[in-house]
């Protein structure tokens, strides 16, 4: 018997960053978009103690195998948790750019616990796998839920989001990741010492339930785009191709380097897309649709 999690990957729509917490994370206020970008995590039995991970796909070269892997930790976490003693190896199929601010390792530490839980009958609730996710990392609560939602404390306690619409995104890859870890460093270092506490931008909620992408392009906001840009200043360029090809909104996903653009309608993104692909700007392009649901169990 084997188990597979289809899992998407997360865009901030909206990423208001405050002060750096006790714990080394900082407050959050952010609002999460699932798109129609997905990454397959497959699991086969295997023996006591044995956990592994491969991993095929975009960036499958760079993704770690050890328990520097998301996944394998979250299939030990749930091993753990419910005295399980087989094994696991784990497949990866990767759609998913790693280390682009999409949450591509936080949703195959999603798809890693619903693929495991299926795997071994243990019956985690909904809520277990919530818990279970917040321990793991920062997204990967979102990266079971999907849809829409807020996103506060240091990201990992979410909240629906009153919305309407399905929106067409343009996303541009660079042709290196960013680290997270060094992403909030710059950003501690060029915001200074007085950081407020972040709140939802309330422009963004009012689009967000008109369904007008207009709106929602207007109000896309991240406060880590800056930091982003400074390590990666090729970004400046790939945005300005998608301004100038209309974009509803143009922007910095997490932590960066994707950028994300938003169309008006299909024609709209492949306009955007094709201007980006033929821009020398950025390594690859892909389009997207969102809102999609969490995590999921696939057949075959
Ligand atoms: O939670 P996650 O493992 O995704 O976070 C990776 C790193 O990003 C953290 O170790 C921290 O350096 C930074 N981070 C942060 N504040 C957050 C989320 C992440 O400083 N709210």
């Amino acid at each position: 018997m084997t188990a597979t999690a289809r899992t998407p990957a997360k865009i901030n729509l909206a990423l208001k960053v405050g002060p750096l917490r006790p714990d080394g994370f900082h407050s959050l206020a952010t609002v999460y978009q699932a798109v129609s970008l997905y990454d397959e995590v497959r699991a086969h039995p295997a023996a006591r103690g044995q956990f592994t991970v491969a991993v095929t796909g975009e960036g499958a070269g760079v993704v770690p195998l050890d328990d520097g892997n998301l996944a394998i930790r979250a299939a030990k976490l749930l091993a753990k948790k419910y005295g399980v003693t087989e094994g696991v190896d784990l497949h990866i199929n990767k759609t998913i750019a790693v280390a682009g601010g999409l949450a591509g390792g936080s949703t195959d530490a999603a798809g890693a616990l619903v693929a495991c839980n299926e795997l071994w009958g243990v019956g985690a609730s909904r809520e277990d796998l919530l818990g279970f996710a917040a321990l793991l990392g920062s997204d990967v609560p979102f990266c079971l839920v999907g849809g829409n939602a807020i996103g506060t404390g240091r990201g990992e306690i979410t909240s629906p989001v009153l919305a309407r619409g399905s929106y067409e995104w343009v996303l541009a890859y660079s042709d290196r990741g960013l680290s997270t870890p060094s992403v909030f460093a710059t950003f501690e270092e060029l915001s200074g010492d007085v950081v407020d506490e972040p709140e939802v931008p309330a422009d963004l909620m009012t689009a967000l339930r008109s369904g007008d992408p207009y709106q929602v392009g207007q109000c896309l906001t991240n406060d880590l785009a800056e930091s982003a840009i400074r390590l990666c200043p090729s970004i400046n360029q790939t945005l300005e191709v998608g301004e100038e090809c209309g974009a509803l909104g143009a922007i910095v996903s997490g932590s960066g380097p994707t950028c994300i653009f938003l169309a008006g309608d299909d024609a709209h993104a492949i306009d955007i897309a094709v201007a980006l692909a033929s821009s020398g700007t950025c390594r690859t392009v892909q389009r997207a649709t969102g809102p999609v649901g969490g995590a999921r169990l696939i057949t075959g």
